[in-house]
């Protein structure tokens, strides 16, 4: 029995993961450190001080604890540029169809984001409503891959983890509802996402009797 999907926000919701890129890409070109998509991917899922420290380690510099927080700032502002014009049009193909389904089906729903903007990025798609819960990175002490997020949310909504699926596009958010114990829906890239227990290559593929045959 499916008692909870838990989804993550951005890259599966809505593209923000592009506008995390774009922004990660401005600061590091103004910190001339190489940087490109490929390096971003393991970014994807990981806290903005963690991802910071990673770019940071390509280059030759060291920074204060000072330093880094101005530089997560100057991310933070790149992107929140960004998205400030993001309208119920940003959400991308067959996700709000697969919400409504799901809710529609009596299965409870949560949103589990290691973004602090994932608030914003909510209201701004209009689908508060479709998530009972919504837990973040204000939330949480544990960024993915630890299963803090996905636990956090699971609890929340009264689910029994073992009965909850969770629906990632990044590695260290796959990562995270395997050892949360729940199902894992990857959405992406087959070898990035190799740990998820169904991988679609995008969200227009989303289907919930595909997704309970596949859960059974
Ligand atoms: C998401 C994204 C990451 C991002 C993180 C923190 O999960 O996948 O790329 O670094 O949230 O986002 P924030 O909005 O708090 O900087
Ligand atoms: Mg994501």
């Amino acid at each position: 029995k499916i008692e909870a999907i838990i989804y993550d926000l951005d890259g599966v919701i809505t593209d923000t993961a592009e506008y995390h890129f774009l922004a990660w890409k401005t600061l590091a070109d103004e910190l001339h450190i190489p940087f490109d998509r490929a390096f971003n991917e393991q970014l994807k899922g990981l806290s903005r001080i963690d991802s910071l420290n990673l770019i940071l380690e390509q280059g030759s510099k060291s920074y204060t604890e000072k330093e880094k927080e101005q530089l997560a700032a100057k991310k933070n502002e790149h992107y929140q540029t960004l998205i400030r014009k993001i309208s119920p049009d940003d959400l991308l193909p067959g996700v709000e169809a697969f919400m409504k389904e799901v809710k529609q089906a009596g299965i409870k729903t949560g949103l589990a984001s290691a973004s602090k903007n994932a608030q914003t990025v909510i209201q701004k798609l209009e689908i508060t409503d479709l998530l009972d819960t919504v837990v973040d990175a204000a939330e949480v002490k544990r960024g993915k891959p630890d299963p803090e997020v996905f636990l956090t949310a699971a609890e929340q909504l009264g689910a029994n983890p073992d009965n909850c699926i969770g629906i990632e596009d990044a590695r260290s958010g796959v990562a995270a509802i395997k050892s949360a114990g729940m199902f894992a829906v990857g959405i992406g890239d087959r070898e990035t996402l190799s740990r998820a227990d169904w991988i679609i290559e995008d969200s227009s593929l989303l289907s919930l009797s595909l997704l309970k045959q596949k859960y059974d």
